[in-house]
């Protein structure tokens, strides 16, 4: 398996409700190692720069919306397959349908407000940190 860095994201439903630390004590249980992190209130025109690809779905305004409604915590996590590895532990994006166990089985209150974001690629990964983060500012 090769040590992957992935771009992690705990959103404003579970910032609002002082969920950052069993998030990221799970991530960390899991393997994964929180090499970034950071906190930050999300404007307009970021988070629709950074779900540009969503843009034509019926469900964009609302994200922005909502990924815009009180700060988020932005964060590269390093590990084993990191990107299929946070997938797995952040569950299916509709919370009725994730796995037990999973941060959004536990903690998303709707498909919507899910708790987390995973990039589901390593494409994705490196242009999604790249969004976030400097390279001096991530630290293995
Ligand atoms: P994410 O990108 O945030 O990690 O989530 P994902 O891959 O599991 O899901 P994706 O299809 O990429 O959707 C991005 C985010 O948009 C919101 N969403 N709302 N109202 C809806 O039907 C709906 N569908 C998706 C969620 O916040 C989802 O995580
Ligand atoms: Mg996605």
């Amino acid at each position: 398996m090769a040590i992957e860095r992935t771009l992690s994201i705990i959103k404003p439903d579970a910032t609002r409700r002082n969920l950052t630390g069993r998030i990221n004590a799970k991530l960390e249980a899991e393997g994964l190692r929180i090499v970034a992190q950071k906190r930050l209130l999300l404007t307009k025109k970021q988070a629709e720069a950074f779900y540009a690809a969503h843009r034509e779905r019926p469900f964009f305004v609302g994200l922005v919306a909502f990924m815009t409604s009180a700060p988020v915590v932005a964060q590269v996590l390093e590990g084993d397959n990191a990107v299929a590895k946070n997938r797995e532990i952040m569950g299916a994006t509709d919370p009725t349908k994730a796995a037990p166990g999973t941060i959004r089985a536990e903690f998303a209150e709707n498909i919507e407000a899910n708790s987390v974001h995973g990039s589901d690629s390593s494409e994705a990964a490196v242009q999604e940190i790249s969004f976030f983060f400097a390279g001096i500012e991530i630290t293995g």
